[in-house]
């Protein structure tokens, strides 16, 4: 069994405790990485024993007069329970084991268009379809606007590459707007398909720049330890949504 290193992020700001940590870590980078990889398993499958336990005894006290008055809102209170733990350690697991910012960014940019391109090849009359795709592609863009927002823009100002900043928060701006109007409008409106293809040009246009020009220029710019820290704080955002 490999001890992880400790990881109090409210002392990461105290001399020398963040070097010391990341030359743990890239001394014993390989190890480290597989036992990641062994808890998000062992995580999981201890997840789903417990949302079974949950579901059966939620179940039991449905079954009774009191039970049935509240039911709708006891078994929310089991998926909040059930989703509060061992699935943000899933969801999140395989962006930290790919160990840096800007290939986390770069992987959910790449998953977003696979959404996009998926989206584009249903019919009006495939509403269930369109709903479920489009539920996945607003928790990923979500999810990886809030990355970037709460850390990255924030952060382009310590290496002087913060002139494009009020830039990129504009865009999620845009997307976030778009976002919303397609949430409102019917699955089988004619409009959808039209405001989705208006959504995925203006990321296509905002992840152009971000890859092309502002992360390479941002990521160049920082040293190894400034990125790693930088790495660690987008997979904590992530695990606030995932
Ligand atoms: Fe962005
Ligand atoms: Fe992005």
């Amino acid at each position: 069994m490999v001890d992880l290193p400790k990881l109090e992020l409210s002392k990461l700001d105290l001399p020398g405790q963040w070097e010391r940590i990341t030359a743990d870590w890239a001394a014993r980078g390989q190890d480290i990485a597989d036992e990641l990889a062994k808890r998000v398993k062992q995580e999981s499958r201890s997840f789903a024993r417990r949302e079974q336990k949950l579901e059966r005894s939620a179940r039991g006290w449905l079954a009774s007069p009191s039970g049935r008055v509240a039911g709708a809102a006891v078994l929310g209170f089991v998926a909040g329970v059930a989703a509060s733990g061992a699935r943000k350690v899933a969801m999140q697991g395989s962006e930290a084991l790919a160990g840096d910012w800007m290939a986390v960014l770069k992987a959910e940019h790449r998953l977003a268009e696979g959404l996009f391109e998926a989206l584009l090849k249903t019919t009006a009359r495939q509403k269930t379809r369109r709903a479920a795709l489009f539920a996945k592609l607003s928790y990923a863009l979500e999810k990886h606007a809030l990355q970037e927002e709460m850390v990255v823009y924030p952060a382009l100002k310590e290496t002087h590459v913060d002139g494009m900043a009020k830039h990129l928060y504009a865009d999620h701006a845009d997307m976030k707007i778009l976002l919303h109007e397609l949430a409102e409008t019917s699955k089988d409106d004619p409009a959808w398909i039209e405001r989705l293809r208006a959504l995925q040009a203006c990321v296509a246009h905002h992840v152009s720049e971000e890859e092309t020009d502002v992360f390479p220029r941002f990521h160049g710019k920082m040293s190894p330890q400034q990125n790693t820290k930088l790495t660690l704080m987008v997979h904590r955002e992530g695990l606030k949504l995932a």
